[in-house]
């Protein structure tokens, strides 16, 4: 798919990432990519995002991860993932040998937990990294790294140090200052943003069984559908306050959704929930943007993207 190629830039570094199309399956819905090499066109998508790797193996939450909800998604995976030292050694190099162009998704509890990250993913000759930083600062409090923008523009500039890659760092919602945290970032030298996270939220049933009600709760992280205006609001401010590129996810399932994140000025997609519902979505998704351009003779996606700038 020639006319999807989208070259993501940060014009202060020159640091850019060539993605064959602008379609990126989301981490956490996508395991280590190889499970779906069977089953997808890898040639529809620009990348993959892993499922957030920790320096050490993580087990996950025990008991009810997932909960559904009306245009949505609750889940507490607890980032349950093989750690790097496991991802590096068994799952990269099927990742390397099929051409599997992916971000490698990081998460961690300190910065230097971070830091050590940075630094095997430098050593690998990683391409491109995104760091998750809606993780919580043991250190700090539990706070989440991504919601102070002291702490996110220390960690983004001690990770900068050290990666010389594709620096994506990815912003969390759960603030009513998206743009400091974004400004933050950009300052402490990351070459995109990618936004947004799952929200915080509950997720309650309540049934009347034998005369009495039954309660059932699980709290963690919204997404799907039901987020998509949050994340277009989201997307809309960080774009006014960076000029490095964003890539936007957050209830992405029709090619409609493409054209109103565009309009609020991301430069790439990531689907997430909807792979759950659809499991070709993103195939489906790269097809019809390519079929809408060719139809309505735009020369590329570039030009595409162009059209929504100059409104
Ligand atoms: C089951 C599940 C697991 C996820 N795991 C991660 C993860 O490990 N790291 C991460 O940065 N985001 C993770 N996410 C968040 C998604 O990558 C994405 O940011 C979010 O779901 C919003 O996009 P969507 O509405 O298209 O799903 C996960 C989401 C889901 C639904």
């Amino acid at each position: 798919m020639v006319k999807l190629e989208t070259t993501l830039k940060n014009e202060k570094t020159s640091n850019s990432l060539t993605l064959k199309t602008p379609i990126i399956g989301a981490s956490g819905t996508f395991g280590y990519n190889s499970e779906f090499v069977d089953f997808i066109d890898l040639n529809c998508f620009g990348a993959i995002a892993t499922k957030g790797i920790t320096l050490e193996k993580r087990p996950g939450n025990s008991g009810e991860r997932i909960f559904e909800v009306q245009g949505g998604m609750i889940n507490r995976i607890g980032l349950e993932n093989v750690g790097i030292e496991a991802f590096v050694k068994e799952k990269m190099p099927y990742l390397l040998e099929h051409n599997i162009d992916f971000l490698l998704n990081i998460a961690g509890s300190s910065i230097e937990d971070y830091e050590k990250l940075a630094q095997i993913a430098q050593e690998n000759n990683i391409k491109a990294l995104e760091v998750n930083v809606s993780c919580p600062n043991v250190k700090q409090g539990c706070l989440e790294f991504g919601l102070n923008p002291e702490s996110l523009f220390k960690l983004t500039q001690k990770i900068r140090q050290i990666y010389e890659g594709f620096l994506i760092v990815k912003l969390s919602p759960n603030t009513s200052d998206i743009k400091s945290l974004a400004t933050a970032t950009e300052q402490g030298g990351a070459d995109c943003i990618s936004a947004i996270n799952t929200i915080r939220a509950l997720g309650v049933k309540v049934d009347f069984i034998g005369n009495k009600f039954i309660k059932k709760s699980v709290q963690g992280g919204l997404s799907g559908s039901c987020i998509k205006p949050v994340a277009l609001y989201m997307v809309s401010e960080i774009k006014r306050a960076v000029k490095i590129p964003v890539i936007a996810m957050g209830g992405i399932s029709k090619l409609s959704d493409l054209f109103e994140f565009l309009s609020v000025g991301a430069d790439a997609f990531e689907i997430g929930t909807a792979n759950f519902i659809y499991p070709s979505i993103c195939t489906s998704l790269a097809r019809e943007l390519n079929e809408f351009i060719e139809k309505n003779n735009f020369k590329n996606f570039e030009e595409l993207k162009e059209q929504f700038k100059n409104e």
